[in-house]
């Protein structure tokens, strides 16, 4: 059981909740996840470690809401405990010897790449941060990330804030003025991280992405959140959530993680419904 102490909406759709979990405050690196479960009935779904505050023993997580789980999790208020709350889990993000990295991140990308960014920055990383929404409403820790960065570049799709575009197209300007990156780091929705991989792959800028497949169990046992890399099967949980982003199959990435996309929808309504 974790307890919820704080609870904050960031955006319309996104909430930030601060769970005590004093044994996963003292272990967890950038890069690491948990996999909650809100109820008896409920499914597992994992969540990025947002951030953590070992003297008070807690855990920081930023989530979209976009179904049953999130939903469910999102109608929790402070006081109320997740049932299984575990972690922390995957293989921490490697960024050690960086001297120049460039963080690019899309949507709620920017939850997972924050605690990213802010290692590299407290261990002297130049880092420039490059951050796309949909429209200024959705926009998340703007201050948090210009306080790592003086370089940090938000993009819109409908213009609404800063830059109308892309966040490749940033990277790409950036690119060609020939600026170099000890490695580049892509957080977000699957068809992001393989177009910032086909643009740095052209410039031959090391780059590393999160994947975010469906996960159950997050230890390995499942075979759930199977990837192809390189050829190979790996499995994110346990050989990730970073990889190489020049190696990922993205087609079957992108088809796997749609695979119970009309259940999900179905569960939703059935809540929504019920509560109505
Ligand atoms: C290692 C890891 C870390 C993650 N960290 C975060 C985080 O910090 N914050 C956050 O908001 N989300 C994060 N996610 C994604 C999060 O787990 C899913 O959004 C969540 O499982 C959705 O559950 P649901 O029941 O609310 O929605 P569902 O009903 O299961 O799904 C709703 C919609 O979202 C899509 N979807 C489901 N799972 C994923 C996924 N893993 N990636 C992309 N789309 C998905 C479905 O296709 C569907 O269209 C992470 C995923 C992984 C694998
Ligand atoms: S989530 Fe089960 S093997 Fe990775």
């Amino acid at each position: 059981m974790a307890k919820i102490v704080k609870k904050e909406p960031l955006n319309p759709s996104v909430t930030l909740m601060e769970v005590e979990a004093p044994e996963i405050s003292k272990r967890a690196r950038a890069g690491q996840f948990v996999v909650l479960r809100v109820d008896d009935h409920g499914e597992r779904i994992p969540l990025t470690i947002a951030g953590t505050d070992a003297q008070k023993g807690t855990v920081t997580i930023i989530f979209q809401i976009v179904g049953l789980t999130t939903n469910k999790l999102n109608r929790l208020e402070v006081g109320a405990e997740i049932l299984d709350f575990v972690g922390p889990l995957g293989k921490p993000t490697q960024i050690s010897g960086l001297k120049r990295a460039c963080v690019v991140a899309g949507g709620v990308g920017t939850a997972i790449c924050y605690p990213i960014a802010k290692a590299l920055h407290q261990q002297g990383t130049e880092v420039d941060i490059i951050i796309g929404f949909r429209n200024k409403e959705l926009i998340i820790l703007e201050k948090e990330f210009r306080s790592l960065s003086q370089h940090t570049y938000f993009t819109t799709d409908d213009g609404s804030y800063e830059r109308k575009g892309l966040v490749t197209e940033v990277l790409k300007e950036l690119l060609d003025q020939g600026i170099r990156y000890d490695e580049v780091f892509a957080i977000g929705p699957l068809p992001m991280m393989k177009y910032v991989s086909l643009l740095t792959k052209k410039y031959d800028q090391k780059t590393t992405v999160s994947m975010n497949p469906i996960m159950i169990d997050g230890t390995g046992m499942c075979g759930c959140c199977r990837l192809t890399v390189n050829g190979k099967t790996k499995f994110a949980c346990v050989d990730g959530p970073d990889f190489d982003g020049f190696a990922i199959d993205y087609d079957e990435a992108i088809a796997r993680v749609r695979m119970y996309q009309n259940e999900e929808r179905e569960a939703n309504c059935r809540l929504v419904n019920k509560n109505e």
